[in-house]
């Protein structure tokens, strides 16, 4: 037996080199930094639902007696109750702590170190995040200016051997959906297409009906945004019935814990609440983009999910960003390749937009000068 070394040099190679993935802080986090109550927060920086979930989760949460128990392992009453309300058959369900448990067990079913994986950047960072894990290459296929698809170049990279593509719709942090006539094509090539449709139910758009057609094709969906339940992790996945059954096998058993369970049935059941709050904030996206586009030094892309990207003409948006945090008011800042200088800003509740647009404008064009 040789001496005795240190463990990390057991980690995985690629994983101890890897990049992480950075997520924004939680409000207990930025309020302790910032030195002010969570309630003086306006947080507008992970694309939450301000209005929070139905009422009735926190009296089934309140009510609920087996917090001591497993749940279900094949979740059978929650999938029953998806099912309905996405229009797809019990048996092509899985659930999963966070649609992003999801996406990663699809890239777990499809990337072997060394595959390639195509991906349609400015997007979510979690599937870059995931190549990485799995340790694919990571074909990058830049969107368009206006930030639709670049349909011929990711068809080539599918013919070129990726084996798999996530996409969002509505993307994140674009706010665009893409048309469904482009799906069909892609669908057409020999690779695993995942459509992301987190913000869905702000678009009225949904590709799930498309599953049981296409054995390619995979929709991960959440209640973190249309029902507010972002804290509870509470995602699935539609998959064709075949892979599904695959997916039971080699996922972790319980992931879905009993108080996600309970809060997604007692949403369901208050569906009625729920829409009437995706309308007020479909309203105030609407009214916050009609403001924005009065700031001159902004530029507003028009959105169909619960947030508005803005391109910053001429302060940086990292100094923005920084302003507006220091009155407490959390955006997100982008400067990358593909998304020069921008901030994203979460629909909130009427007064929330108000006290970012009366910071935006205290700024004027003079910020970081
Ligand atoms: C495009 C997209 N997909 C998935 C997620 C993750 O959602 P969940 O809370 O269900 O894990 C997010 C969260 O911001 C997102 O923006």
């Amino acid at each position: 037996m040789g001496p005795k070394r240190n463990a990390l040099h057991l980690v995985r190679r690629h994983l101890a080199a890897m990049p992480g993935y950075k997520p924004m802080d939680s409000i207990d986090v930025v309020a302790r930094d910032l030195g002010v109550a969570e309630e003086d927060i306006v947080k507008l920086d992970g694309n939450e639902n301000q209005y929070g979930p139905s009422p009735k989760v926190a009296e089934a949460l309140g009510g609920f007696g087996f917090y001591h128990l497993y749940p279900d392992p094949e979740q059978r009453r929650v999938r029953e109750a998806v099912a309905a309300y996405v229009g797809a058959d019990a048996s092509q369900i899985v659930m999963g702590n966070g649609s992003d448990e999801l996406l990663s067990i699809a890239a777990m079913l499809f990337l072997s170190p060394g595959d390639t994986m195509a991906n349609a950047p400015p997007t979510f960072g979690v599937y870059t995040f995931l190549g990485h894990v799995y340790d694919a290459n990571i074909v990058q296929v830049e969107r368009n200016e206006d930030f639709g698809l670049d349909l011929p170049a990711l068809e080539r990279a599918l013919d070129d051997g990726a084996k798999m593509l996530y996409i969002a719709s509505p993307n994140n942090p674009s706010g665009n959906c893409f048309p469904r006539d482009q799906l069909e094509r892609l669908l057409a090539h020999n690779a695993m297409i995942v459509v992301d449709e987190a913000y869905a139910e702000f678009s009225g758009e949904s590709f799930v009906d498309m599953v049981t057609e296409h054995d390619n094709l995979i929709v991960a969906r959440t209640f973190s945004k249309w029902a507010g339940l972002a804290g509870l992790r509470a995602g699935y996945a539609v998959f064709p019935a075949a892979l599904a059954e695959i997916v039971w096998n080699v996922k972790v058993p319980f992931n879905l814990t009993v108080a996600a369970e309970q809060a997604i049935l007692a949403s369901l059941e208050d569906r009625e609440w729920l829409n009437e709050n995706i309308a007020l904030i479909v309203a105030e996206r609407e009214r916050l983009f009609s403001r924005l586009m009065g700031l001159p030094w902004l530029r507003p892309y028009p959105s169909q999910a619960n947030f508005i990207l803005c391109e910053v003409r001429g302060p940086a948006a990292k100094d923005v960003c920084d302003r507006l945090a220091e009155q407490g008011i959390m955006v997100r800042y982008f400067d990358s390749p593909g998304l020069r200088n921008c901030i994203r800003i979460s629909v909130g509740k009427p007064d929330h937009s108000d006290r970012v647009l009366d910071a935006l404008k205290g700024m004027g064009a003079g910020v970081g000068k």
